[in-house]
């Protein structure tokens, strides 16, 4: 099949065992999109050290997020993916947007905001991170960006920044667009708030059945509405509102039943990633990675050599 021109990309940061709200509103979309387009997925490692700093973990997060799109349905033929620590066009290009960027434009996103409103002491990295997720996005001259509704923002900033670096230097770079999926933007977890790994609220993409159980068990059922809302719209992920509107009725009030018929479509959803992710080992996960990172690589240096020419230190 010949693919269309665009170039899709999308990072994930290792911190964390993924959540079906992290698969519904950013991993799904990429295996949908991939045969279409060409792809890249990369393992957004550098940005996770603001969060993690333990060798051992980071290293072992590194690698199960591979196997974790693998065992999704990624294909290392279709899509590149790869490890922003092995491509250091990434930081590199982030310093030159931090050159051309101000504090105060910087001061207006949301992610350093909350972390200031809850009182934490904000990293430098932190508080740079929409420059090298910029520097993540325009290096491949992406067109679209599947992310999920909490990411918007930072795609506003890669397309300001480009639009900034053009102005100043001439023509460069293509200003990149998100996809958000408008159903599933925002998944909510078993607390009814956004589905998240800081909230304690999720249901693990990989999870056993005995662990959909007791999550699934733990969903907050006092709804003032016809449906218990929480289990609903978990619910709605896996079958089609026609199907479900008639069984809620059905079962009004029988807080029991609904949440069994959720553990099964959820488990009957989830069995054959869990199978698929039993089956693929550390050394292909690596093995993928490295020749992802190569493949990477060679976009990335061209993209760069034109900046570096743009900005005047090529003699
Ligand atoms: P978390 O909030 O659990 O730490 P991340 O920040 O690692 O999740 O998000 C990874 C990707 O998954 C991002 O593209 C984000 O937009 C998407 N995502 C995370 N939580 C949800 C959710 N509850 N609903 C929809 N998409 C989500
Ligand atoms: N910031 C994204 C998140 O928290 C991860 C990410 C880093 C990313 N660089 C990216 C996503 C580039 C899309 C494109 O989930």
């Amino acid at each position: 099949m010949v693919k269309q021109v665009s170039i899709l990309l999308s990072g994930v940061k290792p911190t964390g065992r993924p959540h079906i709200g992290n698969y519904f509103g950013a991993m799904r979309q990429f295996v949908d999109l991939q045969k279409k387009h060409v792809g890249y997925i990369f393992i957004a490692d550098y940005h996770a050290l603001n969060f993690i700093q333990d060798k051992n973990e980071l290293k072992e997060n590194i690698l199960n997020v591979a196997i974790d799109y693998l065992a999704i349905g990624l294909d290392p033929e279709q899509t590149i993916l790869f490890k922003q620590s092995d491509i250091s066009e990434h930081t590199e290009l982030a310093w030159i947007f931090e050159t051309i960027t101000t504090m105060p434009y910087l001061m207006r996103a949301h992610a350093y905001k909350d972390a200031e409103a809850k009182g934490n002491e904000v990293s430098v990295g932190t508080f740079n991170y929409p420059m090298l997720m910029a520097a993540d996005i325009l290096l491949y001259n992406t067109d679209l960006v599947p992310v999920g509704q909490d990411q918007k923002q930072h795609i506003e900033y890669a397309r300001d920044t480009a639009e900034k670096f053009n102005r100043t230097y001439g023509n460069t770079f293509k200003l990149p667009k998100e996809i958000i999926l408008n159903d599933t933007s925002i998944v909510p977890g078993t607390d009814g708030q956004k589905m998240s790994k800081s909230y304690g609220n999720t249901i693990p993409l990989f999870a056993k059945r005995e662990e959909i159980e007791k999550k699934v068990m733990s969903i907050k059922t006092d709804s003032s509405g016809d449906f218990p809302e929480h289990v609903y719209a978990i619910h709605k992920l896996f079958k089609s509102e026609e199907e479900l509107k008639s069984f809620y009725k059905d079962n009004k009030n029988n807080y029991k039943a609904l949440k069994e018929a959720l553990i099964e479509d959820i488990d009957s959803y989830i069995t054959p990633f869990r199978e698929k992710r039993k089956s693929i080992n550390e050394g292909e996960a690596r093995r993928v990675l490295k020749e992802g990172g190569e493949k990477a690589k060679e976009a990335a240096a061209k993209k760069m050599k034109e900046v570096r020419e743009k900005i005047g230190v090529i003699l």
